[in-house]
């Protein structure tokens, strides 16, 4: 064969590799709103960027047909390519070819980007659209999945692992994306469950729909497995693109700085108006992080679950952080089971790879009842605690109003190696709010009293004095100053630069034993 007759072969099997399923199934994808395998990546990478690895693998397999039945890719498309010009590894499964069923081969190239991904420190990013195992290659093909496993677990901490969940996710192919950092998924074609809803009815005559048991919405609100959800897929993957404005490569890396032009002494006069004047009376918290932080641009993550504790990414001053604020709009501001796993995670994530956390609190402690007790807040409240100790990276707080209980001491007190704590004039710093404390330690002389509601009034005015503001812990050096609201986001800038060069360490150990 000549060069010319050699470039051609090249040239038709590299086309063939490009169809996938051919047109028709390509339609097929698109007349249910999805994008293909390839389209999604030229949506999600800088124009031009990709370079694909591996497009001429095949599966090995020969029983049930498939002998005679290979298609170049095998259902997934591999390789690298750049997100804002910083170097990402992508896998993108296609629904089109076997359903983007995962074979052998198709696991080992996901494998190979992801062993490449570790070893040049830059992010996978994978797009999941698969009907799960390949039926016909049986335990082969469990086993490529356990390989992911492993590989999404060993390289947790070093590299960013970034998930969407843009078809089927099912079975055990679900412990992929939910042992990576972020999981986005697009609302009515996206499912993830462990059984679908044939099996569930089988089993607990349930009937459910597939959305509403793995639907965007179930795992985005309810329970809490994914992070993000949107209405396109298009809005998904430029969401994944905005990740990158915050979070570094790996985790040697220092996070990207912001490229906004807010002046880093902007005072602001509004945050003296958000406090309401009565203790008990909720505000919105989004409001405070917006006016402190660079051009009020706030990436929430998991926004629609576990709305009491807020957490996202944001930029102070040019520096990437990690926000993580009790929310007193939604149920007061309470810790609770859910808010507790929300956030724990969220600091871990930040933790991992040097995001500085800037906490807001305002927070009237844990959520009593018998839901929260049998539920388990003590191991799942442990966790938001363990999360904010062991973490080393630049801790800064305000706290806005109320500090009470346990939950004073959880949301990176100075005990807990917070950096930098300030309080509002507006805090309350104290064991419980004044009416609980009033009903315990005076119990008998307000049961005595000719007026008990007159004589609870007297005492929780007292004890509001005595207590219920900043002074205290300001005298105890347990918080470092107590600010005007007005100088919150330069006084926060400043003590990032200040904590650029911190050095901090945990004990030597093989790993914590965070309670699970
Ligand atoms: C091989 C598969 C496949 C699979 C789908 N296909 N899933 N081939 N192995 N797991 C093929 C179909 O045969 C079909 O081929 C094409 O992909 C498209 O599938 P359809 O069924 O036509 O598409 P749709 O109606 O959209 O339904 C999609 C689906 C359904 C809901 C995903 O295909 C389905 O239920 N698949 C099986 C899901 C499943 O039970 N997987 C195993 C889960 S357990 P043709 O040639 O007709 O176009 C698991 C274990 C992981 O994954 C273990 C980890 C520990």
């Amino acid at each position: 064969m000549s060069m010319k007759e050699k470039l051609d072969l090249l040239e038709r099997r590299g086309a063939e590799a490009e169809q996938g399923g051919g047109a028709e199934r390509v339609a097929a994808q698109h007349e249910k709103g999805k994008l293909s395998a390839r389209e999604r990546l030229d949506v999600l990478l800088d124009e031009g960027t990709f370079v694909e690895l591996d497009r001429f693998v095949t599966h090995r397999s020969n029983d049930f047909g498939l002998d005679g039945h290979r298609v170049y890719g095998d259902g997934v498309v591999t390789g690298y390519g750049r997100i804002g010009g910083r170097l990402v590894y992508v896998f993108s499964q296609d629904f089109t070819v076997f359903g983007g069923s995962l074979s052998e081969s198709h696991a080992e190239k996901i494998c190979k980007i992801m062993d490449l991904a570790v070893r040049n420190g830059a992010p996978v990013v994978g797009l999941n659209d698969s009907g799960g195992a390949r039926i016909q290659e049986g335990v082969v093909s469990l086993g490529g999945y356990a390989d992911i496993f492993l590989r999404n677990t060993l390289a947790s901490g070093v590299v960013p692992q970034i998930s969407a969940v843009l078809g089927p996710c099912a079975g055990g192919a679900v412990y992929s994306p939910a042992i990576t950092d972020f999981i986005y998924m697009v609302r009515g074609t996206s499912y993830m469950f462990v059984t679908g809803p044939n099996v569930v009815k089988t089993v607990t005559h349930e009937d459910v729909s597939m959305e509403q048991l793995g639907g965007a919405d179930t795992h985005g609100g309810t329970s809490g497995v994914s992070h993000f959800t949107f209405d396109s897929e298009l809005a998904c993957l430029g969401a994944i693109r905005d990740l990158f404005r915050f979070v570094p490569s790996n985790n040697l890396d220092d996070p990207p700085r912001g490229t906004g032009s807010d002046p880093r002494d902007r005072r602001d006069d509004a945050l003296l108006e958000l406090i309401p004047d009565n203790p008990n009376k909720p505000y919105d918290m989004h409001e405070i992080v917006r006016r402190i932080v660079d051009d009020g641009e706030f990436y929430e993550v998991h926004r629609d679950y576990a709305q009491n504790i807020i957490c996202g990414f944001a930029h102070l001053g040019g520096f990437s952080v990690g926000v993580v604020a009790n929310q007193p709009a939604v149920l007061a501001g309470v810790l609770d089971i859910a808010a507790s796993l929300k956030g724990a995670r969220f600091i871990r994530f930040c933790d991992a790879f040097n995001i500085p956390l800037v906490t807001f609190e305002d927070v009237p402690g844990f959520l009593p009842g018998t839901a929260q007790e049998l539920g388990g807040i003590i191991k799942h409240g442990a966790k938001l605690l363990f999360a904010y100790c062991e973490a080393t990276v630049p801790k800064l707080t305000v706290i806005t109003r109320k500090a009470y209980g346990g939950a004073y001491d959880v949301m990176s007190s100075k005990h807990i190696r917070g950096d930098y704590n300030v309080a509002w004039p507006t805090a309350e710093i104290a064991v419980m709010g004044p009416k609980g404390a009033v009903e315990i330690l005076f119990k008998k002389e307000i049961a005595g009293a000719r007026d008990p509601q007159q004589a609870t009034d007297r005492k929780i005015d007292e004890y509001r004095e005595k207590f219920a503001h900043p002074y205290i812990a300001a005298g105890r050096g347990y918080v470092d100053d107590i600010i005007d609201p007005r100088d919150t986001r330069p006084r926060l800038i400043d003590a990032l630069e200040t904590l650029r060069t911190k050095r901090d360490r945990n004990p030597p150990k093989k790993h914590g034993n965070i309670p699970l």
